[in-house]
């Protein structure tokens, strides 16, 4: 079972549905404008296998969906998602945490730039490691590897986000964080 938490418009969910008919994708956003025309599509025609909730990452702790992913994917996440997977909303961070089943893993693409005026972060770098560690550590999740992405790995996440940004083309710095539950 995978979830694309922050799914946007659920192009990515929907991708990935197609191509692994054998897992039950779920894509996840707080907002449901976008998600809605993905979800409705799935609905007429398939594929089976995608289904979309309408929830914030922060209320994913306490339901029956804690423990049951094989993989979490969070491609370009804004406002409190980003600041959850950075380590800088711990409501966030938990309710994505709480997700994978033991030996799940957590899949994040994120770009910081100081155009893009978070709080807390101008820009995010190799020198946020140790933070984004920590923060993972305290909900019992490891940080695997944090490195840059590579343009075939933006492309290959089929974010609609992605090519809008130009991420793939090399237009921004993107980073791919690797996370488990041990
Ligand atoms: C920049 S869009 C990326 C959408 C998609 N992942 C993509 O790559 O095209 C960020 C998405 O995160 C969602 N989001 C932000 N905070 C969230 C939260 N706390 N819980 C769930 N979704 C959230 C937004 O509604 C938005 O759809």
């Amino acid at each position: 079972m995978v979830a694309d938490i922050g799914t946007g418009d659920g192009r990515a969910a929907l991708a990935r549905a197609r191509t692994e008919p054998g897992s039950l994708v779920l894509g996840v956003d707080a907002a449901t404008t976008a998600m809605a025309e993905a979800s409705g599509r799935a609905a007429r025609r398939g594929p089976a296998n995608a289904i979309f909730l309408a929830a914030g990452a922060e209320t994913l702790a306490d339901t029956p969906l804690a423990g049951q992913m094989d993989l979490v994917t969070v491609a370009f996440p804004w406002g409190s998602l980003l600041r959850g997977v950075l380590g800088l909303d711990a409501c966030a961070l938990a309710g994505i945490a709480a997700l994978p089943a033991r030996g799940g893993r957590i899949e994040v693409l994120a770009s910081v730039m100081p155009a893009d005026r978070i709080e807390g972060i101008s820009s995010l770098d190799a020198s946020w490691e140790p933070v984004i560690c920590d923060a993972w550590a305290t909900a019992g999740i490891d940080l695997v590897s944090m490195r840059r992405a590579t343009s075939g790995e933006v492309a290959a996440s089929r974010s609609s986000w992605a090519r809008r940004l130009g991420a793939a083309g090399g237009a921004r710095s993107v980073w791919r964080l690797e996370l488990c539950r041990p």
